[in-house]
């Protein structure tokens, strides 16, 4: 609870003369019976208004006798109190709308806040289509409860004790037929909580599923497309379609059918009324005004009644839907800057150092095999490194741990001599550069996506940067050159000019510690073969470590390191590996044989 009041604090004026502004209705709700019961019994002449007490004394004193000036009086105090009603509830649904807006809005920005901190283990953790999800239908199911509760929460009380008074005040004996209905009340609302809650997080869970399917079919389209899949993402929609449809019936399904029932009891409840009723009427016990109005407060209690059963039906979707915001709130932020001194704060990577120090990784915490076995690893800074290993053998892990895109879970990672730990991430992350192997570029022009890399670049910078990644010269070609538009994913781009931009948008920041994972396997060997040379020049003091397939790619550095089932088998030179490391010498003679098979 104590957690969304932070999202009520701001706007709680709102909150309260929403609800406020809806009693002013149920007041009007409240009086309008009694007016026409009036007008009815002293217009028909049932009741002798020269008798009367109180305000329709005052007011036949005032007009004096005849029953027409009477009956206007009271139509227009009437027309008076619809206005106040009028003003009221539109009060009320004004306020209400604008609390319940500005809390999912704060809401909602909260959450996108916290989902852009988490750590590349905090997304592990949650699906896209989930994340998706929770961020805009479960907080649209906040809101419209949000919404029903300002406008309800006190005119559905107010209206059932107000009625259930009026109702006594009128007939007590008559007003005991609702005791019928109370029960059955009780029973609703019980099979709502019970029955409801789950199944409508159930319902959720299927969303979830739904958005999953349609994310990655409507993302990968081009795919789906060329695989010929279209008829299975078809079913797969389907088949999630149809989860949803089910789960969709058996929540809403649930209390659906509540509200026929509730209706067929309070129909049963007006009909009892008017029998028995109908009976004082003839014995006279009761007036016809005083019979309507009676009636209509009947209706007024039951309708409050299913109005209150409404609301726990929205309650137990807005639970569900809470608690699933819950949870990606209360995602413990796995790395952040939180406790790091003053000192550490202001540091920054100025060198390029990097030691790896009995450092192990696994992404599941539970499993035997270490995806990074005790590897130890020192990299001087300016030097060229290879990285080198077969597919899955931890290479993207292994640079992954330097800017802490994952923590280590033994062992330390050390840059300038310092823990990784004990840099800001910010900084941290300035120093270190990475080119990811899975990279995109974002909706934008060329210039937008290339100032990722820095923002304060001058056009020149910028030309240099993509220049060196051999990027300037086809971006030029292009008839808006740097201010070409690219698709959401840079789709309109080919693979290499794609790999090519990214290269140039990671030289923008000229980190001290720059990673290039696979970042050239699009790029013909000769285009790669000048972006190595102008590396020389344009990355001349940083550490530039290379993750390649191609041996060719790394037969220059200063180093090379083999790297095979997260262990390190051989670190050396081109010359010293074919020599001594019978798994590089695999790689390069499988590499050769195929050269001079073509
Ligand atoms: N986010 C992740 N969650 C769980 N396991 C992962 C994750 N990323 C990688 N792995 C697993 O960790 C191991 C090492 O993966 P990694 O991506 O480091 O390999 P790699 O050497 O970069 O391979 P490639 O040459 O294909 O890029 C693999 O077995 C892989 O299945
Ligand atoms: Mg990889």
């Amino acid at each position: 609870m104590k957690r969304w009041f932070k999202y009520i604090k701001p706007y709680l004026p709102f909150f309260i003369l929403g609800p406020l502004c809806m009693i002013i209705e149920v007041v009007g709700e409240m009086m309008m019976p009694k007016l026409l019961a009036t007008i009815m019994d002293y217009g028909l002449g049932e009741k002798d208004a020269s008798q009367a007490s109180g305000f329709v004394k005052w007011i036949y004193e005032v007009l004096g006798e005849g029953r027409s000036p009477f009956v206007i009086a009271i139509m227009v105090g009437m027309i008076m109190t619809a206005i106040i009603m009028m003003l009221g509830g539109v009060g009320g649904a004004y306020f209400g709308a604008k609390a319940s807006v500005n809390f999912a809005a704060d809401l909602r920005e909260d959450l996108f806040r916290h989902v852009q901190k988490f750590s590349f283990a905090n997304i592990d953790k949650f699906s896209t289509g989930s994340l998706v999800t929770r961020l805009t239908n479960d907080v649209t199911q906040m809101m419209n409860f949000m919404n029903m509760l300002l406008r309800m929460c006190l005119r559905s009380p107010g209206m059932l004790i107000g009625g259930i008074i009026m109702a006594i005040s009128l007939n007590p004996t008559l007003t005991l037929t609702i005791a019928v209905v109370f029960p059955l009340l009780l029973i609703a609302i019980a099979i709502i909580i019970s029955i409801g809650f789950p199944r409508f997080a159930k319902m959720q869970e299927k969303i979830d599923a739904l958005n999953a399917t349609v994310q990655e079919s409507v993302t990968n389209v081009r795919v789906v497309k060329s695989f010929v899949r279209e008829d299975y993402e078809i079913d797969k929609f389907a088949n999630s379609n149809a989860n949803l449809k089910k789960a969709g019936r058996n929540a809403i399904g649930v209390m659906i059918f509540m509200s026929p029932v509730m209706t067929f009891f309070m129909n049963a409840t007006t009909i009892a009324v008017m029998w028995f009723g109908g009976n004082m009427l003839i014995d006279s016990t009761m007036t016809t005004g005083d019979m309507t109005a009676f009636v209509t407060y009947i209706t007024q209690i039951l309708s409050s009644l299913m109005m209150v059963t409404m609301m726990f039906v929205g309650m137990s979707r807005a639970i569900a839907s809470g608690k699933r915001i819950a949870e990606v709130l209360d995602e413990k932020l796995d790395i952040t800057d939180e406790g790091i001194s003053e000192e550490d704060a202001q540091r920054v990577v100025n060198k390029g150092d990097i030691e790896f120090k009995n450092v192990s990784y696994r992404y599941y915490k539970n499993s035997e095999e270490k995806v990074i076995d005790n590897v130890n690893l020192k990299i001087e800074a300016g030097k060229t490194v290879g990285i080198i290993g077969s597919t899955g053998s931890g290479k993207t892990t292994l640079v992954s741990l330097i800017s802490r895109l994952y923590d280590v879970d033994e062992g330390e990672v050390l840059v300038d001599g310092v823990n990784v730990k004990n840099y800001s991430l910010f900084n941290l992350r300035e120093g270190v550069g990475v080119v990811l192997q899975k990279n995109v570029l974002f909706s934008g022009t060329i210039e937008e996506n290339l100032r990722w890399g820095n923002e304060n670049a001058t056009m020149e910078e910028i030309r240099a940067a993509a220049e060196s990644a051999q990027a300037d010269g086809f971006v030029m070609a292009f008839n808006d050159g740097y201010d070409t538009v690219l698709d959401q994913g840079g789709t309109n781009v080919s693979g290499g000019q794609k790999q090519r931009l990214c290269i140039a948008r990671a030289l923008l920041k000229q980190p001290k510690i720059i990673i290039f994972d696979d970042s050239t396997s699009a790029v013909d060997t000769a285009t790669e073969a000048k972006i190595r040379t102008a590396f020389r020049t344009s990355l001349k003091d940083s550490t530039k470590i290379i993750i390649a397939q191609r041996i060719s790619s790394v037969i220059d550095a200063d180093q090379i390191i083999v790297i095979n089932d997260g262990k390190i088998t051989g670190v050396g030179t081109h010359d010293e590996l074919i020599g001594n490391n019978t798994e590089y010498q695999e790689i390069y003679y499988s590499q050769m044989d195929k050269k001079e098979a073509n």
